[in-house]
């Protein structure tokens, strides 16, 4: 079988990679994606800088280069990222305080409403929150522009797709710890307020072990009434590696409300992390270890 369509037994899963546009054109690369997945990400394609390099002026070409090869072929897509301090243009860079706050929302509105119907899932936000034990929010531009501006950008993007899932993205969240409860804060306090959030990304790029209450944290959020997801997951190559892949596909598969998972690439020469070989298939594209066991735990092994 595939991760797809084990995952899609699972309770209709979803088991995704993040695709770069340019590497559309290398038929390995295409031919793992199209057996294997069921959902893809732009690994950079949809980010600020490059849907808006100038200011209200929109370019969708890579991005859309990967929408239309994924519904060509039946895929879902998640939308990556409307809102993020990182990848921003630098026009917008030099803006801050309401006028930079026109700006985000503007394009939170113009993104989504170009993908609108297409999207199964926003990350409307990512990386908000800071690393180390405060469990706040992290200084940057965007949070200068006002602590409300998360939710401005959530009601922005429900007005423009009313009909995609809208998630709050981060890491090191793959436990109980300050950053993830500064995130469960703020999620109930949105769910109480009715500010509109449906889902919660956790992007686990993970080293060489893995926290042991990973699923009670993914359960937690669940508990608050949105979906969770793993976003972006890649583990270092060690002797544990096969392993914390199949922990990690468990501990969606023990969380009902845990609807897919993405890895962060295809294969381990795609990576973002250089040299660590964090993938489920090498550079050649041959399945490793690592993929028989996340294969083994969707069959339920
Ligand atoms: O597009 C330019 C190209 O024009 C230029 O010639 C080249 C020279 O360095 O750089 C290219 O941009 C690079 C871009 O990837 C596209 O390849 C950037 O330098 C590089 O920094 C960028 O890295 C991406 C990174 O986000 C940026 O922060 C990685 O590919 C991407 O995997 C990574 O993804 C993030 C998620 O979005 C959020 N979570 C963490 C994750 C890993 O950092």
């Amino acid at each position: 079988s595939t991760l797809g369509a084990s995952a899609a037994e699972r309770g209709g899963r979803y088991f995704g990679a993040a695709v770069a546009a340019g590497r559309l054109g290398d038929s390995t690369y295409v031919n793992i994606l199209n057996r294997e997945f069921t959902s893809v990400t732009a690994e950079n394609e949809m980010k600020w800088d490059a849907t808006e390099p100038s200011r209200n002026s929109f370019t969708y070409t890579g991005a859309d280069r990967i929408v239309n090869h994924a519904i060509g072929r039946g895929m879902k897509i998640r939308g990556h990222t409307l809102l993020w301090h990182a990848q921003m243009p630098g026009w917008a860079q030099a803006l801050s305080g309401s006028t930079l706050r026109t700006a985000m929302i503007n394009h939170v509105t113009q993104v989504a409403t170009h993908y609108r119907g297409k999207i199964h899932t926003w990350d409307v936000v990512n990386e908000a929150f800071a690393d180390g034990g405060s469990g706040g929010r992290r200084d940057s531009i965007l949070q200068r522009t006002g602590n409300d501006w998360i939710e401005a950008a959530f009601r922005a993007a429900r007005g423009a797709d009313p009909g995609a899932k809208l998630c709050y993205n981060d890491y090191n969240t793959d436990g109980i710890n300050a950053k993830s409860t500064g995130i469960y804060t703020m999620v109930r306090d949105f769910k109480a307020r009715g500010v509109p959030i449906d889902c919660v990304g956790f992007q686990s790029h993970l080293g060489t072990s893995i926290s042991g209450d990973y699923q009670a944290n993914l359960q937690r959020f669940a508990d608050l009434g949105v979906d969770v997801q793993i976003t972006e997951l890649d583990v270092a190559q060690g002797s544990n590696q096969a392993n914390i892949y199949a922990s990690v596909t468990r501990a969606c598969l023990a969380v009902s409300r845990c609807t897919g998972i993405t890895v962060w690439g295809i294969r381990d020469s795609d990576s973002w992390r250089a040299g660590e070989n964090p993938l489920l298939f090498d550079a050649s594209g041959n399945k490793k270890a690592a993929y028989t066991a996340t294969l083994d735990a969707l069959n339920g092994g």
